[in-house]
């Protein structure tokens, strides 16, 4: 199996170029089926998750040609059916956004229930509610989401709590409904803003996105585009934390600094200095770090995604900080792994008081999710001796060549091959 050896105590200085949102990219792609000619995706993301949206997409029907690294060509007007590879959507939890595209575009869709998830229960209630105002009906068998509708008229949406996934599936259930469709108590995160972005560059018409209210008026033709995928705001702050993880000094670049607000405050809370330029933020230290309160929150809050990163830069500061997560019910799987490298963290439901004992020390450990891989890298990069991550094929749904770009800011990390069983027990 492939693992990161990481050897800590590096301070990272220098560049770092942030890549495309995965969360925006894997809403994106499903909705190429939207368009009634092609359309040229640019700054996509190198990640797994990319290339399994890709795989569905073509598995469909769809021509998708990769015209460089980071750019995609995609003609999605001649697919031939509505149905998800059940195997394929099985391997992207974001694969349910197939269910709002299909369903908007062929009024019909059929995609295997989301897998299971390190973060506690994910529900589709909120999705499937949506696509109900709207005149869908739905139905599960055998592992398959199943929602029809012989015509799709607009309507009022109010979700009762605050969904990334069920905001976006509305839009692209609603974007060729007939008539109005307002959704209330919408999401508001960076990636939403994005998508209603790239439909309206096809001609859709989106208001308010961004807003808790956003507004969608049915079109009939959605003409072709060239699209660049906004910078990923969460790959952005886990090397900001990196950065200040290590004392280091890093200019964090291609980035949208308004979407990094609530994280830059917080890191300067903590006492992290970062100034900010046009598209990039530079992060460094010179004074001890502090400890510090945190609770995550739907957007402009601080993000759910950045929790087990700033958890684990709390470890390296002195005194007990309290992190409170609101999003989801159980993401604090990696505190077990963090302890494995002597930090003092007890955790009781939704809440994790960390002693910060003002450094780590490398083991073995395990990513048991996205997140809190990307965590244990920055745990790594701090702690006195060597770390070996496995299961890094969390870490590389999400992350762009992240080993690469480490090396690149003087990390003393790198990807290996390892015949044999697991070291670390599962977390
Ligand atoms: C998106 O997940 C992100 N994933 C997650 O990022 C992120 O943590 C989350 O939004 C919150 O920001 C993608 O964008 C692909 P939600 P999503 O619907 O859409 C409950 C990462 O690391 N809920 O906003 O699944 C749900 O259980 C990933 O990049 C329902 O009850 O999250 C949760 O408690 C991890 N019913 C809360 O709402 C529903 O129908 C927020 O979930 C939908 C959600």
């Amino acid at each position: 199996m492939d693992k990161f050896v990481i050897k800590g105590g590096n301070r990272l200085t220098g560049d770092i170029f942030v890549s495309g949102a995965k969360n925006a990219a894997v809403a994106i792609i499903p909705a190429v089926i939207l368009s009634d000619e092609p359309c040229v995706l640019e700054n996509v993301p190198k990640i797994s998750d990319v290339s399994i949206g890709m795989k569905i997409l073509a598995e469909m029907g769809a021509s998708v040609e990769l015209i460089d690294s980071t750019t995609f060509r995609i003609d999605a007007t001649h697919l031939n059916n509505s149905a998800v590879p059940y195997e394929m959507a099985r391997k992207m939890r974001a694969s349910y956004y197939f269910l709002g595209a299909c369903l908007g575009k062929f009024r019909k869709a059929m995609v295997s229930m989301p897998g299971g998830c390190p973060l506690g229960d994910r529900p589709i209630d909120m999705h499937l509610k949506a696509f109900e105002v709207l005149g869908a009906t739905h139905s599960i068998d055998n592992g398959i989401v199943n929602v029809e509708s012989d015509h799709l008229y607009g309507g009022h949406i109010y979700f009762e709590k605050v969904s990334v996934g069920a905001t976006m599936n509305a839009i692209l259930a609603a974007v060729k409904a007939d008539g109005l469709t307002i959704i209330e108590n919408a999401a508001r995160e960076p990636h939403i803003v994005d998508l209603a972005n790239f439909l309206n560059s096809m001609g859709a018409d989106i208001m308010g996105a961004g807003t808790d209210v956003i507004k969608i008026r049915g079109v009939g033709y959605l003409r072709g585009t060239t699209y660049s995928i906004v910078p990923d705001q969460i790959e952005a702050g886990t090397y900001m934390i990196a950065a200040a993880a290590t004392g280091g000094d890093v200019m964090v670049r291609n980035v949208i600094p308004k979407h990094l607000e609530s994280i830059t405050a917080k890191l300067r809370k903590i006492g992290v200095n970062i100034e900010e330029f046009d598209d990039s933020v530079r992060v460094w230290t010179d004074k001890p770090l502090v400890k510090t309160n945190v609770k995550t929150s739907p957007h402009p809050g601080f993000p759910t995604d950045m929790q087990p990163q700033i958890a684990t830069l709390l470890t390296l500061v002195h005194g007990p900080s309290i992190i409170t997560e609101n999003i989801w019910d159980s993401r604090f799987a990696y505190v077990e792994e963090l302890r494995r490298m002597g930090a003092n963290i007890s955790v009781d439901g939704k809440v994790a008081v960390i002693e910060g004992l003002g450094s780590l020390k490398g083991a073995p450990v395990k990513a048991c999710d996205l997140r809190a891989g990307a965590a244990l890298i920055i745990a790594g990069l701090a702690a006195e001796g060597v770390t070996e991550i496995e299961d890094i094929y969390h870490i590389e749904r999400g992350y762009e060549d992240m080993d690469k770009k480490l090396r690149g800011i003087g990390a003393d990390i790198e990807k290996r091959y390892f015949p044999g069983e697991p070291v670390a027990k599962s977390c």
